[in-house]
């Protein structure tokens, strides 16, 4: 069929054309707005899950909800061995910009923009680890009130975010509605970063302050919060993104085919389903490939047969081929053995509490143990 017409997305973040079994997710989230927005108490959100479940784009989709509420709202994406300053006072400054022209009194807000300025270039007395910051780190905002002093500036990152954060409440008070901050890759903010915006959120929550984070990270990311406070796990509401459901993975791919007109048969369907096994990266992988293979509509299970090496090829170098390549030897070797297991158990990953089952070519690799046999685990942690 016309690939110009091909309406899957995959991708990273890439939005899809049908986001499919996230109602709940959805549902939640208008109502922690609402609270807050009623004074209410409510907990940040914390999003997790295995890579390609689309925790990205549902984060994405969050942030509209509150923009579409009015909210000012900013993301950060996360990045191992970058500090949260400059991140995080840019995704605020974006709020504040949302917000500013709804404030009756433009000096509030350029008090806030004062400490602001003050906080993104306040670094850490001799950056992170003793060294000198990086460059990148030091960042000049684009703000043209003078750097106020006395708060958030004092270099230290849980006292100045604590700081900062309440002041940025008190803006969208201000204007009767409220803050949230999304945080992408949550899990690769460092210790002390962790640690400061646990510390924020506890104060923030205390306060009844209309802010909210919103983060998404990998499995872990519960454990790495409670390492950096204890308190964390009753801090958040965590809320696992998994693999689409049966109904939700159908929906995903014959939304978006009806309104080209175009249909799947049964069969098709219960084969994309076995390939895919829901998670969403693969269902818009062998949705696309098969949409470019069909020659017509309505799409047939021999349509998906003859569409599925191209998939498979895809995913095999761009989604276990990558992850592959960053494994350690011994991580190598783990899931060589659980390939092995798998394949004695057949093939069926049951026995490991998954039903998902690889069918990609094993991922090339350059050095001598790499393995012959595809690894049999869930899209990676990595
Ligand atoms: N609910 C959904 N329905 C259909 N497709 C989806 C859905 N969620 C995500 N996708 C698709 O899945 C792919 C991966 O999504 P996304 O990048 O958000 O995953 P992720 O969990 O953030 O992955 P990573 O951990 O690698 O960042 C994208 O191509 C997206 O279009
Ligand atoms: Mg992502």
């Amino acid at each position: 069929m016309d690939p110009v017409r091909n309406p899957y997305a995959p991708g990273a973040g890439q939005r899809p054309p049908e986001l499919a079994g996230r109602g709940r997710e959805l549902d939640v989230f208008d109502i922690v707005l609402e609270r807050i927005a009623r004074g209410r108490p409510e907990r940040s959100l914390m999003l997790t899950g295995l890579r390609g479940v689309g925790k990205t784009v549902l984060l994405n989709t969050l942030r509209s909800q509150a923009i579409g509420r009015l909210w000012g709202s900013g993301k950060i994406e996360a990045r191992p061995d970058q500090s949260l300053r400059r991140p995080v006072a840019a995704a605020l400054h974006m709020a504040v910009r949302e917000l500013a022209p709804r404030h009756r009194a433009p000096d509030r807000i350029d008090a806030f923009l004062g400490v602001l300025k003050a906080f993104a270039q306040r670094s850490a007395p001799a950056g992170r680890g003793g060294t000198a910051p990086k460059l990148r780190d030091r960042w000049q905002p684009g703000i043209d009130v003078p750097a106020a002093s006395g708060r958030a500036d004092s270099g230290d990152i849980e006292i100045d975010l604590v700081e900062l954060l309440s002041d940025a409440a008190a803006v969208a008070s201000d204007v009767g509605t409220g803050i949230a901050v999304f945080i992408d890759e949550m899990q690769d903010l460092g210790p002390e970063d962790v640690s400061a915006l646990c510390a924020a959120c506890h104060e923030l929550s205390q306060l009844g302050a209309p802010l909210i984070v919103v983060g998404a990270g990998l499995p872990h990311l519960p454990a790495v919060l409670s390492a950096a406070k204890s308190y964390s796990e009753r801090l958040f509401r965590y809320q696992r993104i998994d693999r689409l459901d049966r109904i939700a993975a159908d929906q995903a791919l014959c939304a978006p085919a009806e309104r080209e007109e175009v249909e799947y048969e049964q069969k098709a369907l219960d084969l994309l389903y076995e390939k895919s096994g829901g998670y969403p990266y693969f269902v818009q992988a062998y949705g696309k490939a098969t949409w470019d293979h069909a020659p017509r509509s309505p799409i047939t299970a021999a349509d998906v047969r003859v569409a599925a090496p191209e998939a498979e090829a895809e995913l095999a170098v761009g989604f276990f081929g990558s992850r592959f390549e960053r494994a350690t030897p011994a991580e190598r070797e783990y899931m060589r053995a659980m390939a092995t297991l798998s394949l004695v158990e057949g093939e069926s990953g049951a026995a490991y509490g998954t039903t998902w089952t690889p069918r990609c070519p094993p991922p090339r690799s350059p050095g001598p143990s790499a393995g012959s046999r595809p690894a049999s685990h869930p899209p990676g942690t990595r």
